[in-house]
C-alpha cells in the first residue's frame, strides 16, 4: 500500500503536497517524493526514509510549480532508495507518474519498451507506466489523454495511478484499478488522493473514482472516461462528514476495525503474486528433504495452517515451528537439505532471525513470506514473496493473516503442480475458488460483524473462553484464542476438537462458552461427536459453520452460518467473525484494541 496525491491550483504545488503527504503516511514511509511542473519543465524531489528526514535533508516546499503530484511508499518491487522512489520520470523528464497498486506484467512490458530503447532507472514497476506514456505520447506524437488511456489498457494488476507532464501544466491525469482513488474538490482548485485525508483540511467535497475509470483533473473541475469505452461518466461530489482523524481511519473507530475491513483488497493483492519468485520459492521448497514453516505469534498460526495446506493439496510433509524454540530442539537437525519457509509480517521479528542466522550457518535454504520489503528476512532470504498488505498499524495482525495463509495456499498449489500431485480438475476447482475468496470474504465481513458484537456482549463477562477445531481448523482455533486473548484479556484456551475429551472437557460446567469451528469438511461428523459431548456437559455452543448445516444449527446455542467456501480455504473466511468478536470484547471492557497493553507490533527482542 502507498498513498499517492495531486494538486492544481492557484497556490504553489509542494508545501501542500508536502502536507498532504504527512496525511498519507499511515499508508506506508520508507520513501516518498514530489513532482511539480513548472514553465514547460518537470521538478522532482525524492527519496528513501520518512517524509520529514526527506524535507530536511531536500526542502520539499522549495519547487516551482502550481500543479504537482506525490507519493508516500511502501515498496513492493525494488527496496526503499533513492531510485526506486516515486516520481518516476520518462526518458525525456517530460512526464511523471506516481503509482499505488501492483503491476501484474511489469516484466514483459519492461522487456518490450527496453528493446524500444526505453532506459529504467528503477527496480519498481512503476516506472514502466510512465515509459508507455512516453512511447505512445513523445514518441508516436497521439495526444497525452490518449497515449495514458492506451497505455493503462497494456496494464494488468491494481493501480490508482497519477500524472503530470510538462506538455499540461493545465491538468493532472488519473485513473483506477482495484486501488483507491478520490478527488477533492475546492473552488478553484482540485485535489487527487488514495484518501481523502489528505485533502480533507482544505475541501470536504469528494469525488470516488471506481475501479475502470480516468479522470482529467483542472483547477476549475474534472472530467471523469469509462475506460472501457472512453465515454464520460457524470458524477457529483459527495460532502465528507469527517474530521482528519475519522479520515484517517476511513471513519472507523480503530485502525484494528478498519484492517479487518480492508481484507478483501489486501487477499486480492495477495493474489497477485510475482509469478517468476513464486515459481522460485517452489523450485527450493521442493528440493527440501526436510521443511521448516517458521513464524511466530500470528505468523506462526498461518505457519499450521500451511502445514495441513501442503500436507493436503502437495502431499507433502512440513513441521510448523515457533520461531522461539527453533535452534535449541530442532537446530542440530538442520543441514545443507533443511529449507526454512519464514513467515514473518515485518521481516524483523528476533526470534524469526535468529532461528535464520543459526539456519544459514548450517547451509540451510532460507525462503521468506513477508509483508516488508527491505526487511531483514528479504535480505537474508534466498528467495522471498511479498503478500503485499499494506502496513498494519493495529498491533494485533488481522488483514495480514489471512493474506499470509492465502499466500501459502498458493505455494501449496505450485509445489502440488510440480509434483504432479492434483489431477486438472480439483487444479482448477482449487483455483476458482482463490479467486473467489476474496468476495467470500466480503460477504463474511457484512454478514458476521453484528451478531459477533452480540456474541461479545454476551461474553464479556466471562472468566476463560475455549475455541475447538480440527484439522486445518486447529489453526483458526489458535488464532481466534489468539487474537481474542491479546486483545479482550480473556484467558482463553485452543485444541484441536479430537483432543477435547482428553482433557478439557474437565472444566466444562453450566453456561461454559465453547465455540466450535466446523467447515463442512471431512471431519465434521466427528466435530459433530465433539459438541455433543460439550453439550451434555451444559456448554454454551457456539458454532461457526456452514449456512446450510442445519444439524449444526440444532445443536447450537449461537450459530454463526458462513457462506460456501472450499473447506481447505476456510481458515481465511472463518477466523473472522473471531477478530471482530476480539475487537468488540476490546471495546466492552474498555481496552484499546489498537494498542494492547504490554504488546509490541514488532519484537526485536529475543
Ligand atoms: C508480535 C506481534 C504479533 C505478531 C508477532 C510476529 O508478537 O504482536 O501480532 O504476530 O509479533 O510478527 P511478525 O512480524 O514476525 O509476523
Amino acid at each position: 500500500m502507498c498513498g499517492i496525491v495531486g494538486y492544481i491550483g492557484s497556490e504553489n504545488a509542494a508545501p501542500v503536497l508536502h502536507r498532504a503527504l504527512t496525511r498519507l503516511e499511515y499508508r506506508g514511509y520508507d520513501s516518498a517524493g514530489i513532482a511539480t511542473v513548472f514553465n514547460g519543465r518537470v521538478f522532482v524531489k525524492k527519496d528513501s526514509g520518512r517524509i520529514e528526514e526527506i524535507h530536511k535533508r531536500l526542502n520539499l516546499d522549495d519547487m516551482p510549480g502550481g500543479v504537482g503530484i506525490a507519493h508516500t511508499r511502501w515498496a513492493t518491487h525494488g527496496g526503499p532508495s533513492q531510485a526506486n522512489a516515486h516520481p518516476h520520470l520518462d526518458c525525456s523528464n517530460s512526464i511523471a507518474v506516481v503509482h499505488n497498486g501492483v503491476i501484474e506484467n511489469f516484466l514483459q512490458l519492461r522487456k518490450e519498451l527496453t528493446e524500444l530503447n526505453h532506459v529504467f532507472k528503477s527496480k519498481t514497476d512503476t516506472e514502466v507506466i510512465v515509459h508507455l506514456v512516453e512511447e505512445y505520447h513523445v514518441r508516436q506524437g497521439k495526444p497525452l489523454l490518449e497515449a495514458f488511456l492506451t497505455a493503462l489498457e497494456r496494464i494488468q494488476g491494481s493501480y490508482a495511478v497519477a500524472l503530470i507532464s510538462s506538455n499540461a501544466a493545465r491538468e493532472i491525469l488519473v485513473a483506477r484499478n482495484d486501488a483507491p482513488l478520490a478527488i477533492g474538490v475546492g473552488d478553484g482548485f482540485n485535489f487527487i488522493s488514495s484518501d481523502v485525508t489528505a485533502f480533507i483540511e482544505k475541501t470536504k467535497r469528494a469525488v470516488f473514482l471506481q475501479n475502470g475509470e480516468a479522470a482529467v483533473v483542472r483547477a476549475d473541475g474534472y472530467d471523469i472516461i469509462k475506460l472501457a469505452t472512453r465515454g464520460a461518466v457524470a458524477r457529483k461530489p459527495v460532502t465528507l462528514l469527517w474530521d482528519i482523524e475519522m479520515a484517517e481511519k476511513h471513519g472507523y473507530p480503530h485502525f484494528t476495525l478498519k484492517e479487518i475491513h480492508e481484507q478483501p483488497e489486501a487477499l486480492r493483492n495477495a493474489l497477485r503474486l510475482q509469478n517468476i519468485y513464486v515459481d522460485l520459492l517452489t523450485e527450493l521448497l521442493d528440493r527440501g528433504r526436510d521443511i521448516f514453516l517458521l513464524g511466530a505469534g500470528t505468523s506462526y498460526h498461518a505457519c499450521l495452517a500451511g502445514s495441513y495446506l501442503f500436507s493436503k493439496i502437495a502431499r507433502v510433509a512440513t513441521y510448523p515451528v515457533v520461531a522461539s524454540e527453533f535452534v535449541e530442539n530442532y537446530g542440530a537437525s538442520v543441514n545443507a537439505d533443511t529449507v526454512i519457509l519464514a513467515v514473518s509480517q515485518s521481516g524483523e521479528t528476533a526470534d524469526v532471525l535468529n532461528a535464520l542466522e543459526h539456519a544459514r550457518l548450517r547451509a540451510a535454504t532460507i525462503l521468506g513470506i513477508t509483508n516488508t520489503v527491505g526487511s531483514t528476512l528479504t535480505r537474508i532470504s534466498r528467495a522471498y514473496v511479498l503478500q503485499n498488505s499494506g502496513p498494519e498499524i493495529g498491533v494485533a495482525a488481522t488483514k495480514t493473516y489471512t493474506a499470509q495463509v492465502l499466500v501459502l495456499t498458493q505455494l501449496a498449489l505450485r509445489l502440488a503442480k510440480l509434483r504432479g500431485k492434483l489431477a486438472q480438475f480439483e487444479m482448477d476447482e482449487f483455483k476458482e475458488t482463490l479467486v473467489n475468496i476474496p468476495g467470500i470474504v466480503e460477504v463474511v465481513i457484512s454478514r458476521v460483524e453484528k451478531p459477533m458484537r452480540e456474541v461479545a456482549e454476551k461474553l464479556v463477562d466471562k472468566d476463560v473462553l475455549l475455541f475447538l477445531g480440527r484439522g486445518v481448523s486447529s489453526s483458526t482455533a489458535a488464532e481466534a484464542r489468539l487474537k481474542v486473548m491479546e486483545l479482550s484479556y480473556i484467558p482463553c484456551i485452543s485444541y484441536s476438537a479430537g483432543e477435547s475429551k482428553h482433557g478439557p472437557i474437565s472444566i466444562i460446567d453450566k453456561g461454559f462458552p465453547v465455540f466450535f469451528i466446523v467447515p463442512p469438511d471431512d471431519d465434521r461428523k466427528q466435530n459433530i461427536g465433539n459438541i455433543m459431548e460439550m453439550k451434555a456437559r451444559g456448554a454454551m455452543i457456539i458454532a461457526v459453520a456452514d449456512e446450510n448445516d442445519d444439524e449444526v444449527r440444532e445443536l447450537s446455542d449461537i450459530f454463526i452460518g458462513m457462506p460456501a467456501v472450499h473447506p481447505l480455504l476456510s481458515p481465511i473466511p472463518y477466523v473472522i467473525p473471531f477478530q471482530f468478536l476480539a475487537y468488540y470484547l476490546a471495546i466492552l471492557r474498555g481496552n484499546d484494541p489498537d494498542k494492547p497493553r504490554n504488546l509490541a507490533k514488532s519484537v526485536t527482542v529475543l
